[in-house]
């Protein structure tokens, strides 16, 4: 009847220059963080066996790798250490001579553009594998507080640019905060892993930094994937003690917590693509299932609709060369 009058949605997208000119969301390199898992020694190279593509690198192998991230556009990396001296307090975390600490200070050396971050966590270092200092078969949320600081610390002596605590204690943005300070580090930004979930999608990397918990699980620190308004909370309380960045992890089956995050806070917010969200992609394009880049390339596009700044991706440095073809 009124056929002139109708809105067709199909005119904007019969051109591809049109279609290319009216993304409303564009991804870039330069929103991306790409972690990486460091060991100590020199020429090591072992595959992470459920993330084909992924690594543990020694400090040069690393240093390496950050380069190439560089060339790619990725520019910010982040860092997870692997010890070979696990123990009941995580102790090692805070040396100056693990793996973290010396690939921090190997990287900013060999290229100072680069922006390193580092995971501040104790699951890599403690032998019971939880995040925090256990009394009984429980984490001491209070007493794992000062390791925490001393650890995020030990990063920032390192040349840390920013740390990232992890391990979903009460109060360890506020904890670390304070130390930064008295320790001449007040320039130092603090990302927090605010919202993050206690998810299946981390098996891969408890495999790769062997860090799955011995007894128990992470239930009673992470959140429940039931929750969404709780997540809201956890994210105003890191804001409150100082957070600069917020985090929502992980990202793919939690897209309306970063949606409604973005929407609520006006801090910088990160989404995690965790390792399990990369194996599952890895293992469908293995076995020809679905279209291993092309699927990347959407959940990437997911996040970033749903609000996000920055995303933690594995697949960092092979999304970079893809968007750069086009
Ligand atoms: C440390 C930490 C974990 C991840 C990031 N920091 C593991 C965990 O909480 O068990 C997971 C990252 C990933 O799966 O890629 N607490």
């Amino acid at each position: 009847m009124f056929d002139d009058q109708y809105s067709r949605l199909r005119r904007l997208r019969r051109n591809p220059t049109m279609r290319h000119m009216l993304r409303e969301n564009r991804l870039s390199a330069s929103e991306f963080i790409y972690p990486m898992f460091v060991v100590n020694g020199c020429g090591i190279r072992t595959p992470v066996e459920p993330m084909p593509g992924i690594d543990r690198m020694s400090v040069d192998v690393v240093t390496e790798e950050v380069h190439r991230a560089y060339e790619s556009g990725v520019k910010a990396v982040l860092l997870f250490g692997i010890t070979e001296e696990k123990d009941a307090t995580g102790s090692k975390s805070s040396s100056p001579f693990e793996a973290v600490q010396q690939c921090v200070a190997a990287i900013k050396k060999s290229l100072p553009e680069s922006f390193v971050i580092t995971d501040v966590c104790l699951c890599e270092y403690t032998d019971h594998g939880h995040c925090g200092v256990v009394s009984g078969n429980a984490v001491d949320n209070d007493a794992t507080l000062p390791r925490l600081a001393e650890t995020a610390i030990s990063h920032a002596t390192a040349g840390a640019d920013m740390v990232a605590p992890s391990a979903m204690m009460d109060g360890q943005i506020a904890a670390i905060r304070s130390s930064l300070n008295k320790n001449n580090y007040s320039d130092v930004p603090i990302m927090a892993y605010s919202a993050k979930y206690a998810s299946a999608f981390y098996g891969p990397f408890r495999v790769a930094v062997d860090s799955a918990p011995k007894y128990g699980d992470r239930s009673a620190y992470q959140m429940a994937p039931s929750q969404g308004r709780e997540a809201m909370r956890e994210i105003e309380a890191d804001l409150s003690e100082g957070a600069d960045l917020i985090m929502v992890k992980p990202a793919l089956a939690y897209l309306d917590v970063i949606k409604e995050a973005s929407t609520r806070f006006d801090a910088p917010l990160a989404a995690y693509s965790v390792s399990g969200e990369y194996s599952m992609l890895a293992a469908a394009g293995k076995t020809g299932w679905l279209d291993r880049e092309s699927a990347m390339i959407e959940v990437l596009t997911s996040i970033k609709r749903a609000g996000a700044d920055l995303i933690v991706t594995y697949n960092a440095i092979e999304a970079a060369d893809i968007l750069a073809k086009g």
